[in-house]
Parts: structure tokens; sequence; C-alpha cells
């Protein structure tokens, strides 16, 4: 069943060159610039993302990727507000697999956004919705070549593994457990409350 608007996942971001941006669960009146964001892809990043030569999202598609549940699939756009017009810039999406403990993530940002921190702000903010969501597993397949991706996931904690029979593609995957180095700082918060 779906759930209500998660709206605790709306964040106010400042990226390190002062842009601001809004990041937040895509909504279904979200189908224009969904269907724009993709359109104006390059077609390398659009490539590298569906891993096909698909041009623009169709019907079907749109309404798969923009009406979602916030339960079984979860999606953040990043967005940018010029005369009161809302651009989307970037985009993070997970799919809980059939075990219902590990998910599917996917993600792409605008080119001309690229190298400015948007690709790290959806990830981390993906992690964290899937964490809250109870799932153990984030996991995704990305083309071999593309580095920028497998830099940018190595960064944050991803493993990286070759797939058997298939050297075309990177398994990737990271556990969503709370890592040792993360403790600290939420036993401090949960301390923080009790007093
Ligand atoms: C891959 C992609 C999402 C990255 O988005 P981005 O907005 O450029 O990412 P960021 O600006 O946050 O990070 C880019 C750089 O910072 C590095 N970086 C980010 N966070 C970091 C951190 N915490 N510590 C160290 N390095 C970090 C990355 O490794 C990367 O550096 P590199 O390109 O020199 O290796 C983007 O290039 C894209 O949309 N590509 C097309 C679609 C695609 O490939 N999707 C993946 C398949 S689903």
């Amino acid at each position: 069943m779906a759930k209500p608007y998660p709206s605790e996942l709306v964040q106010r971001v400042t990226l390190r060159d002062g842009a601001r941006v809004v990041m937040r669960p895509i909504r279904p009146e979200d189908r224009q610039i969904e269907k724009e964001f993709v359109q104006g892809l390059s077609d390398e990043s659009r490539y590298f993302r569906f891993m096909s030569a698909l041009r623009e999202l169709n019907d079907t598609m749109l309404n798969r990727f923009t009406q979602i549940d916030y339960d079984q699939q979860m999606a953040l756009i990043a967005v940018v507000c010029e005369n009161a017009q809302e651009t989307e810039i970037g985009v993070a999406r997970y799919v809980v697999n059939a075990d219902g403990t590990s998910c599917e993530f996917a993600i792409a940002v605008a080119d001309a956004w690229q190298q400015r921190g948007v690709g790290s702000m959806l990830i981390l903010g993906l992690v964290e919705a899937a964490r809250a969501r109870g799932l153990q597993i984030m996991e995704g397949i990305v083309m071999a070549g593309n580095h920028k991706m497998l830099g940018l996931m190595n960064a944050h904690g991803f493993s990286i593994r070759s797939e058997p029979g298939d050297a075309s593609v990177k398994h990737l995957t990271k556990l969503l457990a709370v890592s040792p180095t993360d403790a600290p700082r939420i036993s401090k918060s949960a301390a923080a409350d009790v007093n």
C-alpha cells in the first residue's frame, strides 16, 4: 500500500559552489520535469543510466518513475527553482528486491550539474532513506567503463566486484547496517535525547 508523501525527506542543500538545490521525494506532478530531465541528458549519460539507446521516457516509464508508493520504491529528485519554475537536475531511486530486505539503486545527474556534489547528495539521501525504511543492502549494476560512477560509489562505501561472465558491468553493494564509525554519532544524539 502506498505510504503518505515522506516530507521528512525534503532537504534544502547549498552545494559547495553556493548553488541552492532542493532534494525531495518525487511526486506524480513531476512527470513533465522528469521527462525533460531525461530528454536533456547527453547520449553518454543516458546510456550509462539506462544501459540502452533510449532517448526519452515513454508514458509507462513516466508513470512508473513518478507514481511511486514510497515503500517498495523511492525516488529523490534534485531541483532548482528559477522564476517560480522548477527544473530537475538529478534523480536517485531504489526499488526493493523480491527478498524484501535489499534494494537496487539507479542515479543520474544533468550533465551541466555533474562534478558539483549533486550525485553525492542524492546517494547520501537515498542511503539514509533506505536505512530508515529498514533495508539492509543497496546494490546496483554499473557499466565497467563508467569511471565517474564507480569513483563516486567507492567514495561512499560501496564495494565493487566483477560480474562472473560479463566483463562489461560491475556489481556494486553497500551494507546499510549502521557502521562502527556511525555508532558514536548516533549514540551521542540518542544520549542528547534522553538528557
Ligand atoms: C555518476 C554521476 C551520477 C555522478 O554525479 P555527480 O553529480 O557528478 O557526482 P559528484 O559531483 O557528487 O561527485 C563526482 C566526483 O566527486 C567524487 N566524490 C564525491 N563524493 C566524494 C567523497 N565523499 N569523497 C571523495 N570523493 C568524492 C567522485 O568520486 C567524483 O570524482 P571523479 O569523477 O573524479 O571520480 C553522474 O556523472 C551521472 O549522472 N552520470 C550519468 C548516469 C550514470 O552514470 N548513472 C549511473 C548508473 S545507474
